[in-house]
């Protein structure tokens, strides 16, 4: 693909803003469009191409706006249409994008269109996985069981008993029930709304748990018992995904022949196969995908609340093998934060003595990789994992139920809170960090989720100046996605995979050769000697995260420097 033809986000950085926890303009304690808005000059300065916003829908929040009782309209709490228009209009005037999240898997168990399907003479009753429950031989008369063993992703059962005694399917939780996608209806109606988004100015879409919504004939029993996601392994993989895509490729994207939108499908448990089949351009499905391979690394046999401390070679091997994978077809999106991770500074750097210098390496170590970057609002200043002590802290359903479960099945409450202060989704959505002032300028009134304590010196108004912040750093760092082509185009080698501490590879291409380097401890460490690392001392430095550059020698703790050889 030549340059001209190359679309816009190939060389793009994508900012992710959780809108209940940006910016706050009319002191309800919850963050809204118009404090988006004011705060615009903030991601211009830092050089971001688009905007990814999470729902800001009219809905329930049971799961923040992941749950959506009308489509086309914004929640109050975050505003109104026209705040939405001003929005898109000032990030416009400033050469950025906005992406809005499309969350159509499932919707609130309080949309119009389930509502109706609750009456099984109603037509919309098809528009959702409505099923008599199978006999339940050790219940009273009549007693059933859910119609299969999935279970939830939030835990528990996938099926939901209505009044009339049907059950209906929810991957997620009671109050987000799932779209039948065989229905043509179903699929007309969500095409026409994404035109409607299209034409009042939007730029493309992130699309939630989107390999989830074709659901296998005959909605079989999954494999083993019934544990967390179980369904996954019967859902993920389904073929009419494939059709439904290219379907809406057709439906929605091809009728503006003059304008390039990204697309972005959230998968889970995909595998890079899939990932090509998906994201390969000739096929015409979807731009790329955000998949999760490298942050379950560190999961341990009961899942993400069974942390494991990190081992440095599976995250590097992993994010290799999507490097290799998507090499000739296909794109990626890189990450390690965004809503429903904990802070990565807090899971994998070291946030006491090195806290600058292994946010920095973090993010330098993702951004020299190939994919489209995405940044967590929060993240290009550092911020942390929150001190959550009490159940009562968090506000998130995920944990909730977590907590719930692990209680019911006896687990000593310091362990559960032990493990979900460290995992927790919360951790990301406590509010953005301005200034060291009352709530970190966040708001006037009193915050939905406390504000960390360390915004006194974490914030984005002492790092806006300081050459040698974070901000700072991230800012020189998105500016490299434009200007090096290597970073977009070149070939990726790991070297030195076996390695606990050293994060190495080169990018490459007819021209360049680039030499990343990143030190994953809190010790000094030698460079292998080796035929890759030859040319090192008198290669010119494209970024090191030590303000005095990289100076030849062992990498000095958490250092990260990317050298052209
Ligand atoms: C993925 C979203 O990122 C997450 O926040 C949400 O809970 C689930 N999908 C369900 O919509």
């Amino acid at each position: 693909m030549s340059s001209a033809d190359e679309p816009w986000w190939r060389r793009a950085v994508v900012y992710q803003v959780y809108p209940r926890s940006f910016a706050d303009s009319d002191g309800d304690g919850i963050g809204d469009i118009p404090g988006i808005t004011s705060r615009l000059d903030h991601l211009a300065a830092l050089g971001v191409d688009a905007v990814w916003l999470s729902p800001v829908y009219v809905s329930p929040h049971v799961d923040n706006g992941y749950d959506i009782a009308d489509y086309q309209a914004i929640d109050p709490v975050f505003g109104t249409l026209e705040d939405l228009d001003a929005l898109i209009a000032a990030m416009h005037e400033r050469g950025m994008r906005l992406v809005m999240d499309l969350v159509v898997n499932h919707t609130s168990d309080e949309h119009p269109w389930f509502v109706a399907s609750r009456d099984p003479a109603n037509p919309k009753r098809s528009w959702y996985f409505w099923r008599p429950g199978r006999p339940d031989p050790d219940g009273g008369p009549g007693a059933t069981l859910p119609p299969n063993n999935w279970s939830s992703v939030f835990l528990g059962s996938a099926w939901e008993q209505d009044a009339g005694g049907s059950y209906y399917l929810h991957s997620f939780a009671a109050k987000q029930p799932d779209l039948n996608w065989g229905e043509p209806a179903v699929r007309e109606a969500i095409y026409s709304m994404m035109r409607w988004w299209l034409d009042r100015g939007v730029d493309g879409f992130r699309m939630d748990v989107i390999n989830l919504i074709s659901k296998p004939e005959g909605l079989p029993d999954a494999p083993g018992g019934p544990t967390a996601g179980n369904q996954l392994e019967m859902v993920v993989g389904d073929p009419g995904l494939h059709t439904y895509l290219a379907e809406m490729r057709r439906e929605v994207f091809d009728r503006y022949p003059d304008r390039t939108f990204l697309t972005v499908g959230e998968m889970l448990a995909v595998t890079p196969e899939q990932a090509v089949l998906v994201t390969d351009p000739e096929r015409r499905e979807l731009d790329m995908v955000f998949q999760f391979e490298h942050v379950d690394v560190d999961h341990g046999q009961l899942g993400k609340y069974d942390p494991q401390p990190l081992d440095l070679r599976d995250l590097k091997a992993s994010l290799a093998r999507w490097q290799v994978a998507l090499a000739e077809r296909g794109w990626n999106s890189l990450y390690f934060n965004n809503h429903d991770q904990p802070r990565a500074i807090s899971r994998w750097g070291d946030t006491s003595q090195y806290w600058r210098e292994s946010a920095t390496l973090l993010a330098g170590v993702l951004h020299m990789h190939r994919g489209t970057p995405f940044v967590y609002q929060g993240e290009e200043i550092g911020m942390t994992n929150y001190p959550f002590a009490r159940i009562e802290e968090y506000r998130d359903i995920e944990a909730a139920r977590a907590y719930e479960v692990a209680t019911a099945l006896g687990l000593p409450s310091e362990l559960i809170l032990g493990t979900m202060a460290k995992m927790s989704r919360d951790n990301a959505r406590t509010p953005m960090q301005w200034d060291g002032e009352a709530h970190a300028g966040f708001t006037t009134g009193q915050p939905w989720l406390p504000v960390h304590l360390n915004h006194l010196w974490l914030n984005v108004a002492d790092q806006v100046e300081d050459a040698d912040s974070v901000l700072s750093f991230y800012k020189r760092l998105i500016a490299l996605r434009k200007s090096e082509d290597v970073l977009t185009t070149g070939t990726f080698t790991l070297l030195e995979p076996d390695h606990k501490q050293l994060w190495a590879f080169l990018r490459a291409d007819e021209r360049d050769r680039l030499l990343v380097l990143a030190n994953f401890s809190d010790d000094e460490l030698g460079i292998p000697d080796g035929d890759a690392f030859t040319g090192l001392d008198g290669g010119r430095l494209l970024l090191g995260n030590y303000p005095d550059g990289g100076a030849p020698g062992p990498l000095r703790p958490w250092e990260f420097r990317a050298v052209y050889l």
